[in-house]
């Protein structure tokens, strides 16, 4: 199979089901007004550009959590009208979120607090044994929460990252998981994950995508992907009320440990305990963030209604602006795995030669109204191999990179700002 071959998959796959026409306008995110203080105590607009940590709130999901709350009440035990109807909303977020990523009808839909905490409970179901192989370019939520893991190097192309999954895959033996991003947190990459899930598949692996970076930015169908698993939170797809989903196949979650032990996730309890056997009550014990929950599937009725046509475009037009923007600048360096060509999400790293990443946050934040974010983006090994360093500290500001990350409201006059920010700084 060519590289070509491999990575035309994902996008091919993905476009049959993109809607042809958009049917609402894209809809505006709360805070797009806001101001903030620059040096010299100047009010400026403020430009958003982190979202990839994350999203401001869209103005239908502040809007659903507000409807949500006049009648907001107990889930799942409460006789009362409110707390009827506040399960069937909280229920009815299920089945959004089930749609919103193509999932299969039996797929299992697990309310988490966020990718990290859903990419923890798929850890803790794993059948014993279970040997999960995993690539250094990971965010820390889907490198670390594995008892039992090979870890692959960065590949060169992805191809290579194909190639080096499946001759890791052949070599083990017994329960196997691949775990892989769909979109980089650092370079805003995609990655071939239709590929990825056939060879998983082809060495009886399952495969657990962390969508993350994704879901915010391209439309993703689970079922034509074939994948087992998906990942993502609520916070980085413009529903920051604290919940996150783990979606996929029930069995593991049906037979894994419960998550938290506790009220909700029993049928009955008297000398011993019997479990419930459905995955989401057994692992969503206590009572659950209802509200977030409707908000994330206030966030994905939304963005399904303004079609991913419109969001895509005009995402491309402005990352594509901002990027050429960054090479006209000597000094800055635009980070990445696979080459200027590669399709990517929102989300750009870079350096600028003779600052550290800290010093450049500081001075687009405290100058000009700009927030991005500087570190390694919890993907330590990942961001290290980027700037060709072997080794430098978590956070003693070595190795580390500027990130610029777009969505919703970002606007051009944000893009055109920071361009001409580092222009200024260069010159200095
Ligand atoms: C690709 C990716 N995976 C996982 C996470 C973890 O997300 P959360 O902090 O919401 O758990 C992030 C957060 O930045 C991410 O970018």
């Amino acid at each position: 199979m060519s590289t070509l071959t491999i990575f035309s998959s994902v996008p091919a796959r993905a476009a049959e089901a993109v809607p042809a026409a958009t049917s609402r306008p894209i809809p505006a995110v709360l805070g797009a007004d806001l101001e903030v203080p620059v040096k010299g105590g100047r009010l400026v607009g403020y430009a958003n550009l982190d979202y990839a940590a994350s999203a401001p709130c869209l103005e239908p999901v502040s809007a659903a959590v507000s409807a949500a709350l006049p009648a907001y009440s107990s889930v799942h035990r409460g006789a009362g009208y409110a707390s009827q109807l506040t399960t069937a909303r909280y229920e009815q977020a299920r089945h959004t979120v089930r749609a919103f990523v193509g999932a299969r009808p039996d797929d299992a839909v697990i309310f988490t607090r966020n990718t990290t905490d859903a990419t923890n409970l798929l850890a803790r179901c794993l059948p014993a044994g279970t040997t999960t192989v995993v690539f250094d370019t990971e965010h820390h939520a889907s490198l670390l929460p594995w008892q039992k893991s090979v870890r692959l190097a960065p590949p060169a192309f992805p191809g290579e990252a194909v190639r080096a999954a499946d001759e890791a895959l052949a070599g083990i033996e017994g329960p196997k998981l691949l775990v892989v991003t769909a979109a980089s947190n650092v370079t805003g990459e995609l990655w071939p994950i239709a590929a990825l899930a056939h060879v998983a598949h082809r060495h009886g692996a399952r495969i657990l995508v962390d969508a993350a970076q994704l879901v915010p930015h391209r439309r993703l169908n689970l079922t034509a992907l074939d994948l087992d698993y998906v990942a993502f939170s609520g916070h980085k797809l413009y529903a920051p009320f604290g919940a996150g989903v783990l979606v996929g196949r029930r069995d593991w979650l049906a037979e894994g440990e419960p998550y938290l032990k506790g009220g909700g996730a029993v049928r009955a309890v008297g000398d011993g305990t019997e479990w419930h056997d459905d995955p989401e009550p057994r692992h969503e014990a206590g009572t659950p963030n209802v509200l977030g929950a409707i908000a994330l599937a206030a966030a994905c009725d939304a963005l399904t209604a303004t079609g991913w046509t419109a969001l895509v475009r005009e995402e491309e037009r402005l990352i594509a602006r901002l990027r050429s923007g960054l090479a006209s600048i000597e000094g800055v360096r635009e980070l990445s795995l696979w080459g200027d060509d590669h399709p990517r999400v929102g989300i750009v790293s870079f350096t600028v030669d003779g600052y550290s990443a800290r010093e450049v946050a500081e001075v687009l934040s405290s100058e000009y109204g700009i927030g991005v974010r500087d570190g390694k983006f919890c993907a330590h090994p990942f961001v290290r191999h980027l700037l060709g360093e072997t080794d430098g500290g978590c956070e003693d500001g070595t190795a580390s990179a500027v990130r610029a990350s777009i969505g919703i409201g970002t606007t051009q006059e944000h893009v055109d700002r920071l361009v001409e920010a580092l222009r200024d700084l260069v010159n200095r």
